[in-house]
């Protein structure tokens, strides 16, 4: 059979599949309910034609049995033919973007800005390749990535999910990414997931789901410019964003979602909804619905409220506010996705390939994110070549983040915010842990207050934020969000990390450790694990050597590995360095920047 003849048998049977098919059947297929709020029995009766895991969300001990138990058991429920019903297996997703980070024991790759710092689009491939492996080691066939946000604003709290604020490096790895996850659409693919659709990087003030307030030539070659190679890829799922463009929300913005996406650019895949992101189009529920779908939603997530979501969406079909063709649209996409991931041919979840394969975590894995870790680590200051260190050096290890793999892993690791302590990342290696390992005489003093100068040669201090997501990772004033975020209806209002882009100001506690050792006469290299650039010029002045780690993942090994010239510091800078906590914006950061963007010694 030719490709042409592949697509024609395809699409001859999704359509055999919709003329079958009921309203309820149809309807079911275009919601997305949280795990916590739907049970196998749900599936049965109400059709759901997909489930997710919001961040955090995991079956009993968070096992890949578990998920697998989990995922069948849905599976099951969807395929029933109980009662003359249409059997439609289930899709489910999560939120793998930097490895399937939700489940315990999983491989933690560098979040995406970390990524951007190595500028190894091969690796990226490799990176994808890998979670989707162990996605489907779990029974889960979806992952919401990856991220082409092009982050204008440091203080955006989403700004480490951004490769780069240089659009064209975002774009160099979207179809890189895209064809990791997906593959050949085999056995060992997933379905990807572009997000989120559009300009979510380039809101005003760098507010989480606020106003992207640009022309459109400018939207175009900045944000939605880095989809065009995602799409080439043939990605098959693109999620709409909670930001608004020029003060109309994405979510219900047909002009983006169904002129530009669907139209002029020919996406052919469905459009999944954020997190209850109708839920802001309109103080009514019933009319948020039907404005999302009738501007081309196609599947919709919804936390809890799923019945009533149901409910109002099919009252709208009956009473005409949304026609019965768009209807047959979103559908017609969902099942061709399902048909084109090869759903309707795979065995239950149990009994598919990747669940007999016991790589959650596995070594060949770790080898790949440490391999990322050295490579993302950007050195900013090294005076009289203080690095490399030698290993048999009297070596001090300091400061809040040195042993602690909970936040160098930062958010969307377990807990949608991410944790603290090693506990949650079973099978990672801390940053001291790599130190240790490459320096056997290292000592570990996270307050800095065994530094001595007749014992210690050097210090290594590791600094910076604990984990966030989202817009609890904010830099915000006091100012309440503009109006033009929440055009149209409500805004979801999140309590930032706090209010300045100086890490002296966020944690001066760092400053004081790196003071302290500093003023006892040895010399301190610092390590900043942070998801974002910071002002961090008194730092700097009182280090003799910098190196920006990003938020590296579970394989902390990676730094020593640059730290003690094994291997060279080569990461570069995807955002160009503020020189003060005002200068958080592109292109006025890039203009003024204290080290430019591509920056980074070797
Ligand atoms: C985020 C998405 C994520 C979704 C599901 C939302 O809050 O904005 O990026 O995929 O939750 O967890």
């Amino acid at each position: 059979m030719t490709p042409t003849n592949d697509t024609q048998a395809s699409a001859a049977s999704v359509e055999s599949l919709l003329a079958r098919m009921t309203l309820d059947e149809k309807l079911g297929q275009m919601m997305q309910p949280e795990r916590m709020a739907v049970t196998p029995d749900d599936v049965r009766t109400h059709f759901l034609g997909s489930i997710l895991s919001g961040g955090g969300s995991c079956p009993g001990d968070n096992r890949p049995s578990d998920w697998i138990a989990m995922n069948d058991a849905y599976w099951a429920a969807s395929m029933s033919t109980e009662g003359g019903r249409t059997p439609v297996p289930l899709l489910y997703g999560v939120d793998a973007i930097h490895g399937h980070a939700n489940v315990l024991g999983a491989t933690v790759f560098p979040h995406n800005i970390g990524l951007g710092a190595t500028g190894d689009s091969e690796l990226l491939e490799r990176i994808a390749r890998i979670t989707a492996r162990e996605v489907l080691a779990t029974g889960v066939d979806w992952t919401f990535a990856p991220t082409l946000a092009v982050a204008n604003d440091l203080r955006w709290g989403r700004t480490y999910e951004s490769y780069s604020e240089d659009a064209s490096l975002v774009a160099r790895y979207a179809s890189r990414f895209v064809r990791g996850l997906q593959g050949d659409m085999g056995r060992d693919g997933v379905v990807a997931c572009a997000k989120h659709w559009v300009g979510d990087g380039g809101t005003d003030l760098g507010y989480d789901q606020g106003d992207t307030i640009l022309d459109e030539e400018a939207l175009t070659s900045t944000h939605i410019a880095p989809y065009l190679p995602a799409l080439a890829e043939g990605v098959l799922t693109v999620m709409a964003s909670f930001n608004s463009w020029n003060g109309n929300k994405c979510h219900g913005h047909r002009y983006l979602l169904t002129d530009v996406l669907k139209g002029r650019l020919g996406f052919s895949g469905f459009v999944i909804s954020d997190w209850d992101g109708v839920d802001y189009l309109h103080e009514d529920y019933a009319t948020a619905i039907a404005m999302a779908v009738n501007a081309g939603v196609d599947m919709l997530m919804v936390s809890v409220e799923w019945r009533a979501c149901l409910a109002h969406l099919k009252q709208r079909v009956v009473d005409g506010t949304i026609p019965m063709a768009r209807i047959d649209d979103a559908v017609r996409r969902i099942l061709t996705v399902k048909e084109r991931f090869g759903l309707f041919g795979k065995a239950r979840p149990a009994d598919r390939y990747w669940s007999q394969v016991d790589c959650l975590g596995a070594a060949d894995h770790r080898v790949v994110a440490r391999e990322a870790v050295r490579k993302s680590l950007v050195l900013l200051k090294n005076d009289n070549a203080i690095l490399p260190l030698a290993p048999g050096a009297r070596i001090l290890v300091a400061g809040r983040n040195a042993d602690n793999l909970g936040h160098q892993c930062g958010g969307f690791t377990v807990a949608w915010q991410g944790t603290s302590g090693n506990e949650s990342v079973p099978g990672g290696t801390s940053i001291w842990g790599g130190i240790r390992a490459a320096a056997p005489g290292a000592t570990l003093s996270v307050d800095g207050s065994a530094a001595s100068a007749a014992a210690h040669d050097v210090a290594i201090v590791v600094v910076g934020e604990r984990p966030y997501a989202e817009g609890m990772g904010d830099l915000r004033g006091q100012e309440t969000i503009g109006a033009g975020s929440g055009a149209g209806g409500k805004a979801k209002r999140l309590a930032p990390y706090g209010d300045s882009l100086s890490l002296s100001v966020l944690h001066p506690e760092d400053l004081a450790t790196i003071r302290a050792i500093r003023d006892k006469g040895i010399p301190v290299v610092t390590v900043l694990v942070s998801g974002r650039p910071l002002e961090v010029n008194e730092e700097l002045a009182h280090s003799a050597a910098f190196v920006a780690a990003w938020l590296p993942g579970s394989e902390g090994a990676g730094v020593a590995d640059a730290l003690f010239g094994t291997h060279p510091f080569q990461g570069t800078l995807p955002f160009a360095w503020p020189a003060t906590a005002e200068g958080a914006t592109y292109p006025a950061r890039r203009a003024s920047s204290l080290f430019p963007l591509g920056f980074g010694l070797r």
